[in-house]
Order: structure tokens, then sequence, then C-alpha cells
């Protein structure tokens, strides 16, 4: 099919020439066999009943299924092909997460523009990322795979994935249509069990959940998917407010709206209707164009127009939303023909920017005595231990379909190359997995950390223990890995511990066993040339959290942007249930919001983030002391490097609306840049802020910015005390 007029007009063409069961064909995702064409799916291509596939990454499975739809269709439709290339094809870059703690926009860009290469290689044209659910549960497995807990952070890197993804242009050979999931409010799934009813006031959803998926819906983001989950009553994949209100009607998003894995069909299973005929209705009624897997759409959409109950012109709009995608894509202009050439899969360059990533996305959280970067000189023997050492693949992380563990360097394998010819590495597993509850392998451990000078320990996770459905009600590290640091830190050496993990761990219990943690979540292929380079100071760690790190799991949830109560925590106030006297009155201390085994504050806040530098703020002013309702203000800050070392800081700045006519968060994050000081160098920081940043949705569910007081911080993480203030008249 040659074209030369616009695509709307080649959609309406194509969609006049359509039966109704070859326009309802297009709206069905259907699950490829995996390097096999069988019989029935050759069938539904041929016929017009499929219009997109997952997971078939065989080129030449992918190749012959669009040479079915194109030359064997009665319209010679092309395919969808779709994957989750969550962090990487083969070339496995951290996860989401880690990603997050790197704050950088361009780290995170090029690494989606890196999987897409890779993965259109093979044929694959759609990807169902970036995945950009706000993230405040640590028990939720699936906070792996978000950019963290906050919205403007979350959408920054959100709007950079896309665009990664998405290339300059979604018709060049190496771009993939992106998807921005699961919408919405699936990260606030109660206890952090996946899949779980989910309960948000419109103005959380609209101020915490949904400013990623806008940030992601301006990056010109292809599609959406709907999430699993119950959102305020009605499944988001049956939920009008959300895909017709909020994204066609406020957002204006022209793209389309695919189910997540079943959950039309589901919608009965959650009692929103009693079976997939009304599924059907409910999903296709409610704003959802696409179905994936189940086929309700394909069983009863047909009679449902032809009862009348879903008019001819819903089925339209929906058809035209999946061609108009697969226009941009350039499909019908056969870029399905010709696929990259493979070699581009875990290309060297690939692999250097996946280290990169990884050094980036590390935090290092502890550095007593300034241990690290570990000096290699006076040092004859260093201990690695631990079940994460050396493990091409758990270093991978969740959602790695298509990882390829061959490419791994393990941080054993890069220890043994950056440490000299006369430092001896002594190596002992310790553990079986992670999880392991027996002390098999303690004695070797303590051996080898007896005989070394320092003990490095990997510890953590394993990859299948966070991501989907992979939840845990108790987020310490897992097995006996807390009893192997007590024994080795009880030898006496300096110990280091690396943990790899798909989340924040309740770490309250340990991190005052060991001199050093830096947290290197799951860091994909390069995790070993990454964390050496970062262990021996060939690089200096960077990163900051962008999930707040509860003490216990009992604090949870637990986030910066908290409300202040009517009866914040007092820190001089805050009783330990340790030191409550027998028989205290009732109302004898601190009646306070925290907990009495806890406190009120977590292990780790939000934006932290040691170097093997210090940095000092000073000297913070706005540029002038008020401003009018759509007027700019600059806030500065002098930041100076007080260390010997060069160190890159991530400057964040903080905005607090004292009085609103709802209650405002103590502190919003609202901007921040990463500024590289040599020792001793002074560099005035300034972030311009309009009074826009400073809006909220308010009890109308208007964004408005009401006049007032406001602070701002400048500083290195969401506790930083420089502050200043300005009035907005
Ligand atoms: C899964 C996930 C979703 C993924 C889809 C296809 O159940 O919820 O994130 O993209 O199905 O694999």
């Amino acid at each position: 099919m040659e074209h030369t007029s616009s695509p709307d007009t080649q959609i309406r063409d194509l969609l006049q020439r359509m039966t109704l069961p070859e326009k309802i064909g297009q709206l069905q995702l259907v699950n490829g066999a995996g390097g096999t064409i069988p019989d029935d799916l050759r069938a539904a291509v041929a016929s017009g009943s499929v219009g997109a596939v997952l997971n078939e990454v065989n080129p030449a499975v992918v190749h012959e299924l669009q040479s079915i739809a194109v030359h064997d269709s009665r319209h010679g439709i092309p395919l969808l092909i779709g994957r989750d290339v969550i962090h990487g094809f083969a070339t496995v870059f951290p996860i989401p997460l880690g990603q997050a703690a790197s704050w950088n926009p361009e780290i995170v860009r090029r690494g989606a523009r890196i999987a897409a290469r890779e993965a259109a290689a093979t044929g694959i044209n759609w990807t169902f990322a970036p995945m950009v659910d706000i993230g405040r549960d640590p028990r939720w497995g699936r906070i792996a795979e978000t950019l963290g807990e906050d919205p403007y952070l979350s959408g920054v890197l959100a709007a950079a994935m896309v665009r990664g993804f998405q290339g300059d242009d979604l018709s060049q050979p190496s771009s993939l249509a992106a998807c921005a999931k699961h919408f919405a409010g699936y990260g606030a799934s109660e206890s952090g069990r996946d899949y779980n009813t989910t309960n948000i006031p419109e103005i959380d959803l609209r101020d915490i959940h949904l400013p990623s998926f806008k940030a992601a819906c301006d990056a010109g983001v292809a599609t959406f998917m709907t999430s699993f989950s119950d959102l305020n009553g009605i499944p988001a994949t049956a939920n009008d407010f959300l895909l017709k209100k909020i994204l066609r009607e406020e957002w204006g998003f022209d793209g389309f709206v695919v189910s997540d894995w079943e959950s039309v069909s589901q919608l009965s299973i959650h009692g929103l209707t009693p079976d997939d005929r009304e599924s059907a209705f409910e999903a296709a009624q409610a704003g959802l164009d696409m179905e994936m897997a189940s086929t309700t759409f394909a069983a009863h959409l047909a009679s449902l127009v032809e009862e009348g109950r879903i008019p001819a012109q819903r089925i339209d709009a929906m058809v035209e939303n999946v061609l108009r995608i697969k226009f941009r894509l350039g499909l019908f202009s056969h870029r399905h023909e010709h696929t990259e050439d493979l070699s581009v899969i875990a290309h060297p360059d690939h692999l250097s920017a996946a280290k990169d990533a990884a050094v980036e996305s590390m935090v290092l959280l502890k550095n007593d005595n300034n241990l690290l970067p570990l000096a290699t000189t006076e040092r004859t023997s260093i201990a690695v231990i631990g079940p994460l050492a050396d493990d091409p693949y758990e270093q991978l992380g969740t959602w790695i379909f298509d990882g390829d563990e061959r490419h791994s360097v393990t941080p054993l394998q890069s220890i043994r190359q950056a440490v000299p010819e006369d430092v001896t590495i002594h190596h002992a597993r310790a553990m079986a997995t992670t999880r392991s509850r027996d002390r098999e392998g303690f004695d070797e451990a303590l051996r080898c950390a007896a005989d070394s000078d320092a003990v490095i320990l990997f510890l953590g996770e394993e990859s299948i223990l966070s991501g989907e459905a992979h939840c845990r009600a108790d987020i310490r590290l897992p097995g006996n890995q807390e009893e192997l640091i007590r024994e080795i830190a009880a030898i006496g050496k300096p110990v280091v511990l690396v943990i790899m993990a798909g989340r924040p761990l309740a770490l309250e219990d340990v991190i005052g066993s060991v001199d050093a943690l830096l947290y290197a979540w799951h860091p994909g292929s390069m995790a070993g040339p990454a964390i050496a380079d970062l262990l021996f100071g060939a690089a200096a760690p960077s990163g900051k959290l962008p999930v707040t790190f509860p003490r216990v799991t009992g604090q949870i949830p637990i986030y910066y942007a908290h409300k202040n109560t009517g009866k914040p925590a007092i820190p001089s106030e805050v009783m330990h249930i340790d030191d409550i006297p027998p028989r205290a009155p009732q109302v004898s201390f601190g009646l306070t919001s925290f907990h009495l085994d806890a406190g009120a504050s977590p292990l780790f806040p939000f934006g932290f983030g040691l170097s093997y530098t210090t940095f000092r703020y000073d000297n913070i002013r706005t540029d002038t002391p008020e401003i009018q309702l759509g007027d700019r203000i600059v806030v500065t800050a002098d930041l100076t490097n007080t260390g010997d070392r060069e160190g890159t800081e991530i400057v964040q700045l903080y905005v607090r609306d004292l009085v609103g006519s709802v209650t405002r968060p103590v502190r919003e994050l609202k901007a921040f840049k990463r500024v590289l000081l040599q020792p001793g160098e002074m560099q005035s920081v300034s972030f311009e802020l309009h009074t826009d940043d400073l809006a909220f949705t308010n009890r109308h569910m208007q964004r408005v910015t009401e006049p007032g007081e406001f602070y701002a911080w400048i500083g290195g993480s969401s506790e930083t005390e420089l502050k200043a203030r300005f009035m907005v008249r």
C-alpha cells in the first residue's frame, strides 16, 4: 500500500474498507509462541484477527509474522511487536529504581535508546515501558521498576525514558513505541501486596500519582497501559475517569491504551461485571482500546455493536488510535521489512554505557573513617564474601527476559583485576542463596575474613525477590544475612557492605556493624566494573536516594513529602520504647506522631547520598523577597567542595507552602542539578521558580497557586536545613 495523503486520511480510507471483525482484530494483542508460528496464530494473523503480538523475539519469526500480516491479510496492516524492555534488552542496565538514583535524565535516556536499538534489531517495535507508578511502599516488589517516590523526579526521568525509547522520530528503525504504565495509582496497592486494592483521594491522585504519567504524555509517549488494580472501586481497566476525563479530555492524549495481561477478563473477578461480555462492554466504553492476552473483545464486541450497546463510532475510534500509532511507527512505510543488524546487540559501546549508568546509580550511604575508597597500598589481602559477589545472573535484577548473563561482569571478577598484584583476594560465597538459613558456608567465610585486612560483603536480594508479584512483608535482609554480618563484624576487620536489591531494605539492625555501605540496587551487566571503580576510587559515588529508607518495615509508608499533621514529632520529645520508665503515666511523654519502637525519622532520607569528598552549602538567598502570581523568583546557594577530591553533587531545591486551602507537604522537590567541583572550589547554584511550579490541586480539583509565605531549601538531601523564605502576593 503506497501512501501520499495524510495519515488521518489514510486511516479513514482504511476504516471504510474494513469489516467490523477486521476492525476488532486490530484491538487484539496476543501472546507469541516463542520462536514458532502455530497454525492458529498464522490463521488469525492472515484473517486480520490480530493487531499486535507480544513476547516474540526471534527475528525470523517476527519477520514471517509481519509478512503474513502484510501479504496474506486483506488490508495488509502490519503488526505491533511488543516486549517488556524495562531496563535493557541483552545489555542490562540498572533496574529503573537504580537508574532513578542517578538523578540523571541523560543516563536514563541513553539507556532506553540503547535498549531500543537492541530490541528493534529483532523486529520489536513496542515496549511496555516506562513504568512510572510512584513507589512509596518498599514491600511492593514492583518498586524495583519505579523511578522512586517523588512525582517531580519520576516525571523528569519518565520523559527522558520515553525520549530514549522513541528517539527523535518514531518511524526510525531503531525507535520503539513506548508505553506509560500502569495507569494509574498501582503503587498505592494496600500493604505493598501486588495487585491489591488502591483507594486514592482525587487530590492525591492528581498531585502524587498522575504527574509522572502526564510528563510521559507530554513527552509524546505513544501508548498507555492500564493497571490491574481497583482504583476507588472501579478497576483502572474500566475506569472512565482515568481513560476519558484525565487522559483524553484533560491531557489530549491521541495514542492508544492497552490493558494489562488479562486485566479485562479480570473485571469479573474484581466483581465489577458478571462475565466476559460485560467486561468487554465496560472496558471498551470506559476508553480502553486494545486487549492484552484475554479475548473478550474478540468474543463479544461485534455482538455488542450489533445490539446497539456499543456505538460503531466507538469501535472506529479505538481502531483509529491503534492505526495512528502504526502509521507514526512507519510500519506502513515498510519499516518492518528491514531489521537492524544483530551486531548492535551487547555491543561494547552499550556495555560501556551500562557501566556508566551503574556507576551513577549507586548510592554511598555510610563511609565511617573514610574507609572508602579502599586503599590497596597498605593492604595485602581483601576478603570478598557473599552470595552476590560473583553471580552473573542475580546482578541483572527483575524483568530481564532478554538479558544475557554471558555479558555480565561480576564484582569478584572486577575486584581481582582492580587490585595490585601483591594483594591477595580471598573469596567465600558464605551462603548458597540470599535466602539460605543454614550456616554451611559461615566457617569458611569467617576464616576468609580473619585472613584478610579488609572485608567486602556482597549481600541483599536475589532478583526473584522483587518485581511483579514478588512482595515481602518484612524487608530486612533475607535468610540469615544479618547473622553473617554480625559474625564477620565481630572479627574486627574493616567491613564494606555492598547491597544488591530491588527495593530499600530495613537495615537498622545491621548498619552499626559495618563501616561502609554502598547501595547498588541490581546494577545490571556491568555491576562488577562499576562497583570496583567505586570501591577503589577510579570513580566516586554521586547517587542520591530516589526513595526513603525506613528503619523497620513497620514505618511504611514513610516518605519525605509528608503532611505536617497537627502534632508532628518533635525529635527531642520522641521517646524510645526502651527508655520509658516503669509505670510511666499515660501523658508523661511526647504526645506527637511517632512510633515508640522506631521514632519518626527514616534510616536514610530521600535525596541522601555521600561522596568521597565533602560539600558545604551556605549563603542561601532569593533575588527578591516577594513575587506576584505569574512571576519568577531565583533561589541561590553557594556550594563548596570542602574535601580533597573532586566530586559531583546533585543539588536539590525543595519548597514548602506554609498555608494552603488544603494542607501542603512539609517539603516538595522542585528542581535539581548536578555540579562537579574540584577540591576547594565554590560555585553559586541558582534555581528559577515560576509561581506555577508552586501549584497544587485545591478542594475544587483546580490547579492553583495560592498567595502566602513559602520556604525554599537548597541542599544535598530532603533533610537539608539551609532555608530561605519568600512571599507570593
Ligand atoms: C505483566 C505486567 C506488565 C507487563 C505485561 C506484559 O503482567 O503487569 O507490566 O508489561 O504483563 O508482560
